[in-house]
């Protein structure tokens, strides 16, 4: 066993059929701007910003620069009872784009720990404040928040679910607001949906509210397929957990960073979490590195009602690593210098009209957009639900794009330094294949 001499063989994939990809490997071996360079030497026009991350576009300098000068600097420093200085600046320039009231930051290194965090913060608030019955979560049908026991749990997508056990116990769900007869090929946020708000009014009847420490939904839910809050969806959530003292979590490691327009999804869509958890874009996935952005009065109760000492018992051994707070200062600075986000922003009304040109094509029964994300939703093929949208994953990537297959739905979400010529060529090369699969 030990002289296998498959070179992949020992690598256990995340989120992929291994035996499949195996089978017929497809790597990455360079980057830069807009384009990977696949391990065949071919130039493949990123439709996804590698995760839903890479916004400011591949291999930067400044990014590169940065992180190479830290490395050579402090290679690393423990977060516990010390500091470096990079961390504590990140923190305050992160602190100065989150809408207002929420300006503390705790650092972790990916979007599953953000999530975790924020939950651990809210149980510890409610606690701190006098209000320890408060222990129930609540997340969402269709909601991806990473795959920490705490965000499987809140999260509603079964496969993610079902090979794990119980799960934490006290949470329930909020029903998800995608649904075609209503809201089939709606430009933006779908005008018909806010009313499943009113659910939370409903598990608060059922529970009571004094057992409910906190609600966490997405925004936009990215990774189940691009599902676009309808209007006044995210301001009712807001108007009832203010009502019965719940805390209102946004999970934005998808729709921070310019993805949907300005720093956050909360800023752009006009709702005030308690709490946002965030991580890709922050540091443009150079350097893993998430974080968890807190409201002051969460973050005050916490602190100031302990006795002295150790305020919160969690962190990570690289919690606010040097080369990741490197990287995210150089990142932030770079989305300023070149107004990335601002350019984007000048891009939507193209992006928007682009790809619902794709409407009439073959298989295609929806397509949703909002700022630079687009989900393209295909008719699931009888008996084989997913395979559709894997094969057009495939052809893309063998014709020169990358996009991503979510279930049986494309999500398009480039980097921000996109321009009209690659949007042309994106949608025009998924029409073009779409056409080639049964
Ligand atoms: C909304 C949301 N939360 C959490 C995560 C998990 O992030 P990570 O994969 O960095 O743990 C993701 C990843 O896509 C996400 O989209």
């Amino acid at each position: 066993m030990k002289h296998e001499n498959d070179p992949l063989a020992a690598l256990w994939m995340p989120f992929t059929a291994n035996r499949a990809f195996k089978a017929q490997p497809r790597q990455l071996k360079a980057a830069k701007d807009m384009h990977y360079t696949s391990d065949d030497g071919r130039q493949i026009l990123d439709g996804t910003a590698g995760l839903w991350a890479v916004n400011a576009g591949h291999c930067r300098a400044p990014i590169v620069e940065a992180i190479q000068k830290c490395a050579a600097e402090l290679d690393y420093a423990p977060p516990f009872q010390l500091g470096n200085p990079r961390a504590f600046e990140l923190a305050s320039r992160v602190a100065a784009i989150m809408p207002d009231g929420i300006d503390r930051v705790f650092f972790t290194n990916s979007g599953s720990e953000s999530v975790d965090t924020a939950l651990k913060i809210a149980l510890a608030y409610q606690r701190a404040r006098g209000e320890g019955t408060r222990t129930r979560l609540i997340g969402r049908e269709r909601g991806y928040n990473g795959v920490g026991f705490g965000g499987i749990s809140v999260g509603g997508i079964v496969n993610n679910r079902r090979q794990f056990g119980t799960l934490l116990t006290g949470v329930d769900h909020l029903p998800h607001t995608h649904d075609l007869a209503h809201n089939a090929f709606t430009r933006d946020r779908p005008a018909w949906g806010a009313h499943l708000a009113d659910t939370l009014e409903s598990i608060v009847a059922l529970h009571g509210a004094e057992t409910i420490a906190a609600v966490i939904v997405e925004p936009m839910a990215g990774s189940t397929g691009v599902l676009v809050p309808p209007i006044g969806y995210l301001e009712k959530l807001r108007e009832i957990s203010s009502k019965y003292g719940i805390v209102l979590i946004f999970d934005e490691v998808i729709t921070g960073f310019g993805r949907v327009g300005g720093a956050t999804a909360s800023e752009t869509l006009g709702v005030t979490p308690d709490i946002i958890t965030m991580a890709k874009g922050l540091t443009n996935a150079a350097v893993p590195m998430g974080a968890v952005a807190v409201g002051r009065h969460i973050h005050d109760a916490v602190i100031e009602g302990t006795p002295d000492g150790i305020e919160l018992f969690h962190g990570y051994t690289y919690s606010g690593h040097p080369l990741a707070a490197a990287a995210g200062l150089a990142t932030l600075e770079l989305y300023k210098s070149e107004g990335i986000w601002e350019h984007a922003a000048s891009l939507h009304a193209y992006w928007e009209e682009a790809v619902h040109s794709l409407k009439g094509k073959r298989h295609i029964i929806d397509i949703r957009n909002i700022g630079i994300v687009a989900g393209i939703e295909l008719e699931p093929r009888v008996g084989a639900p997913t395979k559709r949208a894997t094969e057009l994953f495939h052809k893309c990537f063998d014709n020169g794009l990358l996009v991503r297959a979510a279930g049986d739905i494309i999500a398009l979400s480039p980097p921000l330094i996109l321009e009209k010529a690659h949007i042309d060529e994106m949608v025009g090369r998924i029409a073009d294949m779409v056409e080639t699969i049964d």
